[in-house]
């Protein structure tokens, strides 16, 4: 059976739109199989003209793995435990989680054991201007660094830490409590390669997520920074960024594991913004 599925390149050096796809769990494995090669190939996939409906999101997730239950409880789906809540929407039992958009590059998870593999991110509610998520091919900035750098970094740990990331957040969000002890407890400190290798294509990338890193395992904090800085300024040359305008309906999946993204800031009194967030937990 030949797939209906048809894909076009984003206007940037990476990420594909594909449409002829129906987000469900029963899709057929054809075309489940086309989008999962897409998905490899491409990094960051587009799908627009999604129907809302939360609980067809999870199980087309599931599709893809084992579902992460996010680390923010309170900004869980009330009916949907897998969807996590982002954006100012606080209304029907929700409330998203709000962090100000200001530029913070991550791969989702990295503070955990194993990090997320895939995110299904899904714009129920978007800003007509502003609120974009902005993307970052991982693998060309890592390719394109001077091999003097390459040789510098190899073998470098960086520790990622969900409390250096909630302190970050409460600096640029005031009024967020801090973190409690007990989840402190449940996410210690994890130490991940700066460079890493794809358990798929074998391709090798930056993982660099500046606000979860408190340090290069070896390195003081402030020459960790130093180098997290340098790495960042080459990695977020406009070449290797795409960066996303939501339209309603859009559902954006992307590759933890080759790409970094950031929100961005959208004007957060004039505007409501609700996303849907599904999290596929990485394997070991
Ligand atoms: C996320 C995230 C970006 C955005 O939910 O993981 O990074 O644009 N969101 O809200
Ligand atoms: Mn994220």
């Amino acid at each position: 059976m030949i797939p209906s599925i048809a894909i076009r390149p984003l206007e940037a050096s990476f990420g594909a739109e594909l449409s002829g796809l129906r987000i469900a769990g029963d899709v057929a494995e054809a075309d489940f199989q086309a989008f999962l090669d897409a998905f490899h190939r491409h990094h960051v996939l587009l799908i627009r003209d999604v129907p809302n409906d939360p609980a067809a999101q999870v199980e087309f997730s599931r599709r893809m793995g084992k579902l992460e239950h996010h680390a923010a409880a309170s900004a869980v789906h009330p009916q949907f435990p897998e969807v996590f809540c982002v954006g100012n929407y606080a209304a029907d039992g929700i409330t998203a989680n709000f962090a100000r958009g200001v530029e913070q590059w991550h791969a989702d998870s990295s503070f955990r054991e194993v990090p997320s593999a895939a995110s299904l991110f899904y714009g129920a509610i978007c800003p007509p201007e502003g609120g974009e998520t902005w993307f970052l091919d991982a693998v060309a900035a890592y390719e394109t660094l001077p091999e003097t750098m390459k040789a510098r970094i190899e073998g470098l740990r960086g520790v990622h830490c969900l409390y250096t990331l909630s302190e970050w957040n409460r600096r640029h969000t005031p009024g967020r409590p801090p973190m409690d002890e007990a989840k402190r407890r449940a996410f210690p400190p994890v130490a991940h390669p700066l460079v890493r290798t794809h358990p798929v294509s074998g391709v090798q990338s930056l993982f660099l997520c500046p606000a979860v890193i408190s340090h290069i395992e070896g390195m003081g904090v402030e020459e960790s920074a130093a180098l997290i800085e340098e790495l960042m300024d080459h990695a977020t040359q406009e070449r290797f960024v795409y960066r996303h305008r939501w339209r309603e309906g859009d559902l954006v999946i992307w590759d933890n594991r080759c790409t970094l993204h950031t929100a961005s800031l959208f004007d957060h009194e004039k505007y409501l913004r609700l996303m849907f967030r599904t999290t596929v937990a990485g394997t070991a």
